[in-house]
């Protein structure tokens, strides 16, 4: 990712519509899984750039962040104190077998600085203890490839079934594997349309979410996510724990 990417990334993190109602959408899914984390365990949010959608975590836990891109980690590390910043490679976590409690990543293993996302997903497995939570969010929707994927060096979008198939394979239990970001499905077809031949990204574009009602849509999306699940939808999101041996 361009350096520029990055200071958008975190310039926009706080006010864009997307990364308030993804950072919601998290703490929905994470919140009754902080509750049983022990005071000695170690939160990972892996991939984590800029803290924009990881960075309520910090504020409320120290969480280890680990990125490549030293830049990303500075600005994390200035808008999140509570980060303890890791420069490293998803490749290969420096981290022991079973000593995490949580593993967060989001938008990390479309990447294609990521060319085997299955075996970074056996590596959250790895570093997570018995009882431990991987939480994955991802490009979603295979076919809607567009040029903000090429801008952000994208190498896939996932179907929600890939993420959970990779989170089984790796030995984890998938306990929320759905869709997010429905309503965005017909919209991001449109610009698959017509875009795929520029160089525009989303990152800083319509910030407020045509005027608030993407967000409002995000919450009223949420609030069926608390019982149900979604096929698909922008984004692919599954929540898995390691199970405990009898
Ligand atoms: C789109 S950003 C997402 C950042 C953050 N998770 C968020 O939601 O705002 C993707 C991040 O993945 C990092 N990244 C990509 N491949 C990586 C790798 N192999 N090892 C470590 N970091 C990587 C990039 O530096 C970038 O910060």
């Amino acid at each position: 990712m361009e350096q520029d990417e990055y200071r958008r990334m975190a310039d926009n993190g706080e006010r864009h519509w997307w990364y308030r109602s993804t950072r919601a959408l998290l703490q929905q899914l994470l919140e009754p899984h902080l509750a049983r984390l022990s005071p000695d365990d170690l939160l990972l949010d892996a991939a984590g750039g800029t803290g924009a959608t990881g960075g309520w975590l910090a504020d409320r836990i120290p969480t280890a962040l680990l990125d490549y891109e030293r830049f990303a980690l500075d600005i994390a590390r200035t808008d999140h104190p509570g980060y303890r910043p890791v420069r490293g490679d998803l490749n290969h976590l420096p981290f022991a077998d079973g000593s995490v409690g949580l593993v967060l990543c989001v938008t990390a293993l479309y990447h294609a600085l990521v060319p085997d996302p299955a075996a970074v997903v056996a590596e959250f497995a790895r570093v997570t203890r018995p009882g431990g939570v991987v939480c994955l969010l991802e490009p979603g929707g295979r076919r809607l490839w567009r040029s903000h994927d090429a801008v952000t060096q994208a190498a896939r979008r996932f179907s929600v079934g890939e993420l959970q198939v990779m989170a089984s394979r790796a030995g984890l239990d998938v306990l929320t594997a759905t869709g997010a970001y429905s309503f965005l499905v017909p919209p991001a077809f449109a610009l698959h349309l017509f875009e795929r031949k520029t160089d525009t990204s989303d990152v800083g574009r319509n910030q407020s979410g045509l005027g608030g009602a993407f967000g409002a849509l995000a919450a009223a999306e949420r609030r069926w996510l608390r019982r149900h699940t979604l096929p698909f939808g922008l984004s692919a999101v599954v929540l898995a724990r390691k199970p405990i041996p009898d």
